[in-house]
């Protein structure tokens, strides 16, 4: 597929008025798994070629890299070269890793992730107030893209905007359990704190004046936020997926796993990596704007996330992003003539309109954006 047919695609999807509502009745996991269902309904059955291997709670001996970060944003300013060099290692070869030592409290995440546990073990009667629809997918949600008789993922989720400051509307966000939306806040300022030092370690990594990355990526006037996933129980885990393969369309995404249920699984060359969440690690990843900025010498990486018959899981994803309105391309310091520009400028609303039209494809989206090569 060609970038110009995909834009074809996203227009005709638009025309039809399809984005301001879902192309069927929304059914919510929460109620399928409640109702005890001893088989699985076939929208969330997967052919046979995209079915998890195992869902097994004990993971594979190869785990993505994990990175103490403690000392690297020391206040004298002095970078540990060994802490670089394995970031920038873990960024091309992985294109994910943990961090521990982030400067983020345990209690805050603890906070975050209990909130919201709470939150979705409500009745799902209580959470349709705040029901999304697929032109700005805020709110409780149950699908992505909109093709109608698409298979369907065995997760809700929980889409809102922290940043910029006009898409951040309270409105938006829950207002149970009491405490949630202050913790969201306090977390949200936070991640986007530990965002903006990790982007400049990318930026330093590359040769690059450390605040480059986020130059590109509009300074000050950035992009966050949050998609709380909520995975129930599944009767055949088997058979299904929790998320199907994707790589994240944003900048850069750092994921809040749950604690003590793994689910999260990363492409590595042609095998899927079960991660083991280190205690009150996040999951950092890079996302396409990244490997477009980059030139494709940081990776944004396929995942997916299995679900099993007796743990249900939360996860937190934060999305940081460039300001929506203005073009990403490789950075000029990174192309030469042997080395010409991948991908040609596009902004960020052009790019996850696909995705939010298309669902989750794999890496086709990134793949098909790349430019036609001379000869
Ligand atoms: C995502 C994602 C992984 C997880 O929300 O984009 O990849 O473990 N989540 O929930
Ligand atoms: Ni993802």
């Amino acid at each position: 597929m060609n970038m110009n047919k995909n834009k074809m695609d996203v227009k005709v999807e638009t025309k039809k008025g399809s984005m301001d509502e879902w192309p069927e009745p929304i059914v919510r996991v929460q109620s399928l798994a409640e109702s005890n269902l001893s088989f699985l309904p076939d929208r969330y059955i997967k052919p046979a070629s995209l079915r998890p291997t195992t869902t097994e709670d004990a993971p594979a001996a190869t785990n993505i890299p994990i990175i103490d970060l403690e000392g690297l944003f020391s206040e004298e300013g002095s970078s540990d070269d060994v802490i670089m060099a394995r970031i920038s290692e873990a960024c091309r070869e992985w294109g994910f890793f943990q961090v521990v030592n982030h400067g983020v409290k345990p209690e805050l995440m603890d906070a975050a992730r209990d909130n919201w546990r709470e939150f979705f073990h409500m009745p799902v009667n209580a959470k349709e107030t705040y029901s999304n629809s697929p032109r700005t997918y805020e709110g409780y949600g149950s699908r992505l893209g909109v093709t109608k008789g698409a298979s369907l993922d065995w997760s809700d989720y929980y889409f809102l905007h922290l940043l910029p400051h006009h898409l951040k509307d309270f409105n938006k966000w829950p207002s149970f359990p009491p405490t949630i939306r202050e913790v969201i806040d306090e977390y949200g300022k936070e991640l986007v704190n530990l965002s903006g030092r990790i982007m400049r370690v990318l930026s330093t990594n590359l040769g690059l004046k450390d605040d480059k990355f986020q130059d590109a990526f509009g300074g000050e006037n950035i992009g966050a936020c949050l998609r709380v996933n909520y995975y129930p129980k599944c009767p055949r885990p088997e058979l299904a997926l929790g998320l199907s393969p994707h790589s994240d369309p944003g900048g850069m995404t750092i994921l809040l796993p749950d604690d003590h249920v793994f689910g999260l699984q990363v492409r590595k060359n042609d095998t899927w990596i079960t991660v083991k969440p280190h205690p009150h690690a996040f999951i950092v990843n890079i996302g396409d704007q990244i490997q477009i900025l980059s030139n494709a010498t940081y990776k944004s990486v396929e995942h997916r996330v299995i679900v099993n018959s007796n743990k249900e899981r939360v996860s937190l994803a934060f999305f940081y992003n460039p300001k929506s309105d203005i073009p990403i391309q490789p950075l000029q310091e990174l192309v030469s003539a042997h080395n010409p520009p991948l991908y040609p400028p596009m902004t960020f609303d052009q790019y996850r309109l696909f995705i939010r039209t298309q669902g989750p494809q794999g890496k086709s989206h990134v793949e098909s954006h790349i430019s036609p090569r001379p000869r």
